[in-house]
């Protein structure tokens, strides 16, 4: 059997209504972060259990990131493991959160605190699910998007000429490239953070104030002007480099500027207790030999390079 988890919003998409081919029980969760909770989880779990899913059956996320992280982390616990297949509908599910076998639930002190690393035995990515999704989850998807293109080391100038399903599969094949190298994150798996020392960031202290003032993948875009910009700094890139950022972003209608409220002071400590730092400064930066994780950066040029940043807006 199948315990398909899902959300009620989801369900009632025109696109909604495929059959797993086997008994199907479908379990419905809240909407977005609401669901990444350790009591959604375990409500969630105690369900499935009294459903009696077993070792030989299989658990199918349907949503976006929360959802599919969610039901991932139910997978990876009840009965030690079981499998699972993630159906993302969202461009971050499909682009990122479902690939790579990281799982989570949330804690009040942070995002992502418990969860566990669990593959998923099948993906299923349909492009055609995010006619639906609203414009400002499509921007969220598409900050990672750039990310992967940046990576890769292509041009601003081609994103012209690029679809979204293009986009959609750029981003996969590398996902699932560098995690088959680096599934639990001591090496390559790493640069996949390019963009995200300041975004989260910006996102812990947007928190503080009102969830909705920023999405994760404009934070990354902010994030990743900012990173091209501190390797200009010190030396690892040229302007070219910078341009070609600061034109994938616009050509991508993505943010790139530091808004004025995010104090200084207060970036640069939240970035020293980045969750994938060690309470330094770290970096995935660009530079002449390729992508590189860069640690205990000087403080002061951090700082000067945020004022400079701040400066550009
Ligand atoms: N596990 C990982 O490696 C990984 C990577 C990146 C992000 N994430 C996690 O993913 C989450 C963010 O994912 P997200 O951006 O998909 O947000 P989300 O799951 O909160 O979805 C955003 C909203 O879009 C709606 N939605 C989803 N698909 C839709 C569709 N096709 N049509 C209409 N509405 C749709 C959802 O119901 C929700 O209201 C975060 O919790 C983040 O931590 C995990």
């Amino acid at each position: 059997m199948a315990v398909l988890v899902t959300s009620a919003s989801l369900v009632a998409q025109p696109w909604f209504g495929f059959s797993t081919g086997i008994e199907t029980v479908q379990l419905l969760v809240p909407d977005g972060e609401a669901a990444k909770t350790p009591e959604v989880l375990s409500g969630l779990v105690e369900a499935i259990a009294e459903h009696g899913l077993s070792r030989h059956d299989v658990i199918v996320a349907v949503g976006g990131g929360a959802i599919t992280d969610l039901a991932g982390f139910a997978a990876a616990v009840y009965l030690r493991g079981v499998a699972f297949v993630q159906v993302p509908t969202s461009l971050v599910g499909q682009v990122d959160a479902a690939i790579g076998g990281k799982t989570a639930v949330n804690l009040k002190a942070g995002k992502n605190l418990m969860g566990a690393f669990h593959q998923p035995i099948g993906v299923l990515c349909d492009t055609e699910l995010l006619a639906t999704l609203p414009a400002r989850e499509q921007g969220s998807g598409l900050g990672e998007v750039v990310k992967c293109w940046l990576l890769e080391g292509r041009q601003a100038a081609d994103l012209n000429t690029t679809t979204l399903m293009d986009l959609v599969v750029m981003s996969v094949a590398l996902k699932a490239r560098i995690v088959s190298a680096d599934e639990f994150e001591s090496g390559e798996r790493a640069f996949l953070n390019y963009g995200h020392t300041l975004a989260h960031a910006i996102e812990k202290l947007a928190l503080a104030r009102d969830v909705d003032e920023v999405r994760h993948g404009e934070a990354v875009a902010i994030g990743l002007a900012f990173a091209v910009r501190l390797a200009k700094k010190l030396g690892r890139v040229d302007d070219a480099a910078v341009q070609n950022v600061d034109d994938a972003l616009r050509a991508l209608a993505l943010p790139s500027v530091l808004p004025g409220d995010y104090e200084t002071n207060a970036l640069l400590d939240a970035m020293t207790h980045d969750k994938k730092a060690h309470h330094d400064l770290t970096f995935v930066l660009p530079g002449q030999n390729g992508f590189a994780v860069v640690n205990n950066i000087d403080a002061t040029i951090v700082r000067e390079a945020l004022e400079e940043f701040r400066s550009k807006s």
